[in-house]
């Protein structure tokens, strides 16, 4: 009953947001790219759908992809970056499934595997693997063999990592590692940025571990975990890197706002790019407190914008939109 209630709220909320948008947004703005001639790839991103058998949820992701399908030019991707489902219970897969097919969102579906894929309750860990490659499948129509996988889009090399345990951090073996350091020299030989999905960002960055929010937080809390440090120095080897992630639940920051929060969406060492993706279904708690939202990418010769928008409320937070240079 509590559960159908929050789904409820989250969809009432949803909809508020519309009210609110006009202060922070462009309501009017069409949802197309800022130039359409000379856009290279365009892609949206949304994080934490945490879907369960509930049909609440169901109808708050399809106000979403209902968004997308309708752009002015078809976006190349839609990249969902983990917590897919709530518990990875087959249900929860199969009503993510149904969802899916009701609406046409991206020429392509890229799916990331978050730790809540992984806490399936029978059988563990084997069969939270089994049921991602599957429903993977069925989403997306792409065969993978193992839920880490890499593949590429308008020429641009997507590389999406993956947990291979069921604990709340990210755990590679250092078959993964090796995988990872191999797909990004492979990737760089293009001269394009790389995009990286991961459901965990970095440990310490975008406000970690505090804005993991727990009371006393360890140093490595909200981040990838024990490869870390491993993961970070293998992708800053290569310029234009683009890390997409979810996990911690934030809400929209920008620079202005930063000393605020403790915390940015978009961090930038002008090579390396982190961007943390608040979580479609649950309201933020920090930042901008809203559901239904995400980034839109736009590639550009010289440039990415970073767009954010409301999928739910079909508007663009023009407030915490970033251009990239690309180095
Ligand atoms: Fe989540």
């Amino acid at each position: 009953m509590i559960n159908v209630l929050k789904s409820f709220l989250s969809v009432l909320m949803a909809f508020l947001n519309i009210f609110a948008s006009p202060i922070f947004g462009d309501f009017n703005a069409p949802a197309k790219p800022l130039n359409p001639s000379e856009c290279k790839l365009n892609f949206a991103t949304i994080s934490d759908i945490h879907m369960t058998d509930e049909v609440l949820r169901s109808l708050m992701l399809e106000i979403g992809l209902y968004d997308m399908e309708n752009s002015e030019y078809p976006l190349d991707a839609l990249v969902a970056t983990g917590d897919l489902t709530d518990h990875g219970e087959e249900q929860e897969w199969q009503m993510l499934a149904d969802t899916f097919a009701k609406r046409n969102p991206a020429k392509n579906i890229i799916l990331a595997q978050g730790n809540h894929d992984t806490w399936t309750e029978d059988d563990g860990y084997g069969l939270a693997k089994e049921l991602f490659i599957k429903y993977n499948k069925e989403i997306t129509g792409r065969e993978i063999e193992n839920e880490y996988y890499s593949t590429k889009i308008n020429g641009y090399t997507f590389i999406v990592l993956a947990s291979e345990d069921d604990r709340t951090s990210m755990f590679m073996s250092d078959a993964q590692l090796a995988w990872l350091e191999k797909e990004m020299k492979k990737a760089s030989k293009d001269g394009l940025p790389i995009f990286v999905v991961s459901h965990w960002p970095l440990n310490q960055s975008h406000g970690l571990p505090e804005t993991w929010g727990d009371d006393e937080p360890e140093p490595d809390d909200g981040g990838i975990g024990d490869q870390s440090v491993q993961v970070e120095a293998i992708l800053k080897k290569y310029n234009n890197v683009f890390l997409l992630s979810g996990h911690i639940h934030n809400g929209f920051v920008n620079e202005r706002q930063a000393e605020t929060y403790g915390y940015m969406s978009v961090e930038s060492d002008g090579s390396f790019h982190s961007i943390n993706l608040s979580p479609y279904m649950y309201m933020t708690v920090r930042g901008r407190v809203a559901n239904g939202t995400g980034f839109n990418f736009e590639v550009y010769e010289d440039r990415v914008e970073i767009r954010a928008r409301s999928y739910s409320a079909g508007v663009w937070y023009t407030d915490y939109c970033e251009t990239i240079p690309l180095a």
